[in-house]
């Protein structure tokens, strides 16, 4: 750690450069290190930029998944997470050796996998493509019609890409655990006190969640959609550090949390794990690192790079 009388975005933006490091960072981290990234986005925006980067380190400001399709992508790269134990409930839960229990036992199916990105190495490389919640409709279409698509891990997205789609997919049974804490009351309390908001939604939240959204989409789709919109307030129902985003790129529009039952707002345990002296640290010391065994990052990397490929 270095002295509080330090101006610690300054020592990090030096050390960035010593280090010919690019900062990037997904849409949820806190506003500080929003603020000093050089890229802030969703799951796909983060991918594209972590495979062009000509930097030699990336410092990824997210969780574990996202740290991991960055070294994927571009192997040769070292890239940081400022804390490791930054994880996905999502990714938890569907661990790589079940998966592979599952498609054994249903070889006959000969299923074509869909794995949402918030998934480990270990999954993406039994996966035939990848998808994120920004692109998920196109890869569902783009799938060979005559295979059984299995969907994993977020039974939530997935049951909204087949309302989209028309096509059925067989869904594992995962979810996030943020999302699926707003509920049908929680939001119709809030629609109430703001009627002239709309409301925007994140696919991973329930059905019920959904039917209440204007709008469904990305992180990034977000953005756009806000801007576009005629609409002067947005009752933004997802994890809260998207509000640092919109608010800074609008700030002539009004942005309302998504409340839960329980809470004003929804955080992201994982996500708030990184704070400006953790991305401090691993600049300095190039660690925590994120290393994997190459047979499991080649294999992984085609379903990525044919997702790349597909949404270009
Ligand atoms: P986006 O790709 O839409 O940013 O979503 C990532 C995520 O983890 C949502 O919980
Ligand atoms: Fe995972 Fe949910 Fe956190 Fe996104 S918000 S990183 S899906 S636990």
């Amino acid at each position: 750690m270095i002295a509080p009388s330090v101006d610690l975005a300054e020592e990090i933006l030096s050390l960035k450069r010593e280090r010919n490091a690019v900062i990037l960072a997904h849409n949820y981290q806190v506003r500080e290190i929003q603020e000093l990234a050089d890229f802030v986005g969703d799951s796909l925006g983060l991918s594209f930029q972590a495979a062009k980067t000509d930097a030699e380190v990336i410092a990824f400001c997210g969780v574990h998944f996202m740290a991991e399709t960055a070294k994927i992508i571009n192997p040769s790269k070292t890239v940081v997470l400022p804390d490791l134990d930054a994880g996905c409930s999502l990714s938890e839960s569907c661990p790589a050796d079940k998966l592979a229990a599952y498609l054994e036992r249903h070889a006959d199916k000969n299923y074509y996998v869909i794995a949402y990105i918030n998934c480990s190495a270990g999954v993406k490389a039994l996966s035939d493509v990848i998808c994120t919640s920004g692109n998920a409709v196109k890869i569902v279409r783009a799938a060979p019609a005559d295979r059984n698509i299995l969907f994993v891990p977020d039974q939530n997205l997935g049951s909204w890409v087949m309302e989209k789609t028309g096509r059925e997919m067989e869904l594992w049974k995962g979810n996030c655990y943020v999302h699926v804490e707003f509920t049908q009351n929680s939001i119709n309390r809030i629609r109430e006190q703001y009627p002239e908001a709309a409301v925007v939604a994140h696919p991973e939240c329930t059905f019920a969640v959904r039917l209440l959204a204007d709008e469904v989409c990305s992180t990034e789709r977000m953005i756009s959609y806000c801007r576009e919109s005629d609409a002067k307030a947005f009752i933004i129902v997802t994890e809260s550090g998207m509000l640092h985003r919109l608010r800074r790129e609008m700030p002539d529009k009004v942005f309302i949390p998504g409340p839960t039952e329980a809470c004003a707002c929804a955080d992201c345990r994982f996500m708030k794990m990184n704070t400006l002296e953790k991305l401090h640290d691993a600049l300095l010391n190039l660690r925590p690192e994120i290393t994997l065994p190459e047979a499991v990052r080649a294999r992984a990397e085609l379903p990525i790079r044919r997702m790349l490929e597909l949404s270009a």
